[in-house]
């Protein structure tokens, strides 16, 4: 198949908003920019845009996918509001990287819910987004674009390297600017349960409803709830670990590493804050932002690991990022690409 490639001032042609629309609505798949990361997107109205979207991914249809929405009114035609507080959730952080977990109407196709009683919902705040939502006409259905078991993709060469030739229009956003997946929230309990973490935190939740809980499994690496938690996630190519503890340990114990790997020459990989980046030689280091710095590490992380696996980096070490604002999110997808294989020193 040839894919066609799309940049923002396409968007304004006539030609081209009419063959996205065609496309879409012909069943077929649009690679698309958010804020969070690039989706690959169906009409969510559309067994065989669905269905596609499963195939070319490779994705278990058991996991259900985000019905994404251009204006806040489209959601009672396809939820149930419950909960008193998910309007103001909704008032509050959308357009944004939120995700609402919504008991749903039957309006909404069997296949993009795995089979659950329950949709989620998000109103993306990126232009790109936005327009592809509102050409279409129709809410879009898009997971993450990525092969299932890749990084998701912050880049439009990550969108290339997975799907160029397997979908019909992808189009180029630049780098995501949040680059890690929206909040999950399950917005049918008493007490709203996060799913899945990300950039919109339970202390920014907590700003406007009274106590948000965390999914058990996100405290105690217990059974998912979230469909899409129980496979392995992000995985790098190369034996990911992270490291823990204070910085001087942390570098001795990563350089005794490089130094075992390189005498059996494997290559090694370091992910690393900007602090540190003139301390390990002989690997190969990713320099993924200021420690404290608000959006950087969250925006480079899936840039990194995708790094590592372009190198064919054997083995991966990455310091842990506790201090950062958006911690939540950046150790969740940090733990899960290491398969929790973490080192205190
Ligand atoms: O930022 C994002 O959310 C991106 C962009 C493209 O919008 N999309 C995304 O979709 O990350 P996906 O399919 O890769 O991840 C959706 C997550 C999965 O973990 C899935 O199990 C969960 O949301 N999910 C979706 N619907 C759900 C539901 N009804 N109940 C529980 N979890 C749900
Ligand atoms: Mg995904």
């Amino acid at each position: 198949m040839h894919t066609r490639l799309y940049k923002k001032d396409d968007l304004l042609k006539e030609e081209v908003k009419t063959d996205i629309k065609e496309t879409l609505l012909s069943g077929k798949n649009v690679v698309f920019p958010t804020e969070t990361v690039y989706g690959i997107g169906a009409n969510a109205l559309s067994q065989e845009g669905i269905e596609n979207i499963y195939r070319v991914k490779g994705r278990p249809s058991d996991n259900p996918l985000i019905m994404h929405i251009a204006s806040q009114e489209d959601v009672t035609t396809y939820a149930y509001m419950d909960t008193p507080y998910v309007k103001t959730l909704m008032d509050t952080f959308w357009p944004g990287p939120l995700t609402l977990v919504m008991r749903r109407k039957s309006t909404v196709p069997d296949n993009i819910t795995g089979g659950l009683e329950t949709v989620g919902i998000r109103l993306p705040s990126n232009d790109i987004a936005r327009k592809i939502i509102s050409i279409a006409g129709v809410p879009i259905c898009a997971p993450s674009a990525n092969i299932s078991g890749r990084p998701s993709s912050t880049l439009l060469e990550h969108v290339l390297d997975d799907f160029d030739g397997l979908v019909d229009i992808i189009i180029d956003g630049g780098k995501a600017e949040v680059g890690l997946e929206s909040t999950v929230l399950d917005a049918t309990k008493k007490t709203p349960v996060i799913l899945r973490p990300g950039i919109i935190t339970k202390s920014m939740l907590e700003t406007v409803v009274d106590k948000v809980d965390l999914a058990s499994y996100l405290q105690e690496d217990d059974i998912p709830q979230a469909p899409g938690m129980k496979y392995k996630h992000y995985a790098p190519s190369g034996e990911m670990t992270i490291v823990e503890g204070v910085p001087s340990k942390v570098v001795d114990y990563i350089n005794k590493q490089i130094k075992k790997y390189l005498d059996k020459n494997h290559k090694v990989g370091v992910i690393v804050t900007s602090d540190l980046t003139d301390k390990f030689k002989g690997a190969f280091v990713v320099d993924v932002g200021e420690k404290t710095s608000k959006i950087t590490i969250a925006s480079n992380l899936y840039i990194a690991l995708r790094k590592m696996d372009a190198l064919g980096i054997d083995y991966i070490y990455s310091l842990a990022f506790h201090e950062n604002t958006y911690q939540e999110a950046i150790m969740n997808r940090l733990y899960k690409a290491a398969n929790h294989t973490v080192i205190k020193v």
